[in-house]
């Protein structure tokens, strides 16, 4: 093989790898994003449509921690706690995105104390996705 050859296998298996390394780096968060979207459209589509979730009163984690908990009392809801739990992450991280302008406005209208706990909900959930 001459130098010019190597080269090229070289720089070839170098691009290789981190395309290998960014795509098994990525693909636990994005597949767990979609396993929640899936779950957020089963179990919330059973007694409304998905649209009802698209105009809240508030769209701060935590009033939609309060909505989640209260639609899984729901008499038959069969939402479980962990699913409760993950249809509430999933719906936060999709504000942050869908409704940015309206949460950034509550955000900017709560004390100081009560906009960070906020803020540290948010950045929780953002770095699992
Ligand atoms: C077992 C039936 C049932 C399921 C499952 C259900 N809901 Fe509801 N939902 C209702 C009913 C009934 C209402 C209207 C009465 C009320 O709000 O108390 C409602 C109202 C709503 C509203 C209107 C605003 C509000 O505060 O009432 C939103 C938003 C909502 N649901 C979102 C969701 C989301 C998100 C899920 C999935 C986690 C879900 N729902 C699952 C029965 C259900």
């Amino acid at each position: 093989m001459n130098r010019t050859r190597l080269a090229f296998v070289m720089v070839g298996g170098v691009l290789m790898s981190k395309f290998l390394i960014d795509f098994f780096a990525a693909s636990p968060s994005s597949a767990s994003l979609d396993q929640s979207k899936a779950l957020f459209q089963n179990r919330c589509s059973q007694c409304h449509g998905l649209n009802q979730a698209d105009n809240l009163d508030s769209y701060l984690p935590s009033n939609v921690q309060k909505l989640v908990e209260r639609m899984q009392h729901m008499p038959g809801s069969g939402i479980s706690s962990e699913e409760a739990q993950q249809i509430y992450e999933y719906l936060v991280y999709e504000y942050t995105k869908t409704h940015k302008n309206e949460l950034d406005a509550e955000l900017k209208a709560l004390p100081d104390d009560k906009r960070k706990e906020e803020q540290a909900k948010i950045d929780e959930i953002a770095a699992k996705f």
